[in-house]
């Protein structure tokens, strides 16, 4: 019943590079056939820093998931869609709004770093400071419990989790709970009855916390509850409260390090990107042209594979038996630095003409894409359509038959 589900996103900055490749896109790729996955273009994400200049947005979204696509991101398996096309979305924002406390916001350590590093644009804006407020709405939204996402941004799934917790404090209370609760334990049938009620008390009353687990394991595998009643009986299992929204866990991926040409951080405002889609001699001569160790000034000084950003390449990129053969040959002066980029050259070339291959027929037909959008879109506002019930009856903004 309570399967897991993935949901991520990624401001639409256009083309991307291998960084955000090896970071994040092959993992979206390996999470689609394992759950339930939903990608998304954060273009509202983008208006709260770059409210002054937003001609481009759309674009960017396109080319943004071209190369989502290209690198091999199944729409048949993941929803993948567009932010601002899903408008409940802002109604979860503004409704999460009226429960955030300011302080929570101000605390956030991305808000005064961001300010002081983009200081030539004025973000002492409400859409700003409300930002992580939005980003709790795009992922409580969809009740995913797992959020694939980059050391940066911790701090703001922590918000997410905390502003979960407040909403389902205030008004994860239903008046008649108990014996909503009661009834959906005997729809278990008997024996698993039993057993819940065992593993309740143990937890209730001795904080046996495995039991708790298998109580929650228990009612993962029962197919046969209504989405209300499972969650009535997963809050019933630690308190009184039903979980209207659920609290999501953030997904670290052990991100291999991608270098720029230069050594730093692989970023396009760096002007040091290696683009998923290159042109095989641009390509060949980034890397020619690429930072080795700074030490190593001609083919007879020794180097430290350990200070060539060209060796973090090799990591992602090489068998370890390359590896070893070269990690040999550059401490012993024994090749030179063109003849050990060439395997790095070579495999990203290879790795690239399926990500050409793939977007050729977007390229060629960039309608597909907005009907791959179309559909995901459309699939996104269901389960956020969904959510929404819930919550504006949780919260008391129920206007159906019953109330005149
Ligand atoms: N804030 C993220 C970034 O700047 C993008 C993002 C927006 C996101 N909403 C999200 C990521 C929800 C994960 C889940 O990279
Ligand atoms: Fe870097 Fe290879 Fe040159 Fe050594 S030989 S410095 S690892 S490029």
């Amino acid at each position: 019943m309570f399967t897991d589900r993935v949901l991520s996103g990624m401001r639409p900055t256009g083309r991307m590079h291998l960084g955000h490749y090896h970071g994040a896109l092959k993992n979206y790729v390996r999470l689609q056939s394992l759950h339930e996955c939903f990608y998304f273009a954060a273009d509202w994400h983008a208006l709260t820093t770059h409210y002054a200049t937003t001609e481009g947005i759309a674009q960017s979204t396109f080319e943004m998931i071209v190369d989502w696509l290209a690198a091999g991101v199944d729409p048949q398996q993941a929803t993948v869609f567009v932010q601002s096309q899903v408008l409940e979305t802002a109604e979860l924002t503004l409704l999460l709004g009226m429960i955030v406390p300011l302080g929570w916001l101000e605390r956030v350590p991305t808000y005064k770093d961001q300010q002081q590093k983009l200081a030539d644009r004025d973000l002492s804006t409400f859409g700003f400071l409300g930002y992580p407020v939005m980003m709790a709405s795009d992922i409580l939204i969809f009740r995913a419990n797992m959020v694939p996402v980059g050391e940066d941004q911790i701090s703001h799934l922590e918000i997410a989790r905390e502003i979960a917790r407040r909403f389902n404090f205030f008004y994860g209370r239903e008046p008649d709970f108990e014996e909503k609760a009661k009834a959906a334990i005997k729809k278990l049938g008997n024996k698993k009855a039993r057993e819940y009620e065992a593993l309740r008390t143990a937890y209730q009353e001795r904080g046996d916390t495995e039991a708790l687990e298998s109580a929650k394991a228990l009612l993962a595998a029962t197919q046969n509850l209504s989405l209300g009643d499972s969650e009535r009986l997963f809050g019933y299992l630690e308190g009184a409260r039903r979980v209207v929204l659920v609290e999501p866990q953030p997904l670290l991926t052990e991100s291999s390090k991608v270098p720029g040409v230069d050594g730093q951080k692989m970023s396009k405002s760096y002007g040091n990107a290696i683009m998923m889609r290159e042109d095989p001699a641009d390509l060949t001569k980034k890397i020619k042209t690429m930072k080795t160790d700074p030490a190593r000034l001609r083919l007879s000084d020794a180097g430290n594979p350990e200070r060539c950003p060209v060796w973090d390449l090799h990591k992602i990129y090489s068998s370890e038996e390359t590896r070893n053969t070269l990690h040999r040959g550059c401490t012993t002066a024994g090749i030179g630095c063109l003849a050990c980029k060439q395997p790095v050259i070579d495999a990203i070339i290879a790795e690239q003409a399926i990500f050409h291959e793939r977007a050729q027929k977007y390229l060629d037909n960039p309608s597909l894409v907005r009907d791959i959008l179309d559909d995901g879109n459309d699939r996104a506002r269901r389960a956020a359509a969904e959510t929404m019930r819930d919550v504006r009856e949780a919260m008391g903004l129920k206007y159906d038959r019953s109330f005149a």
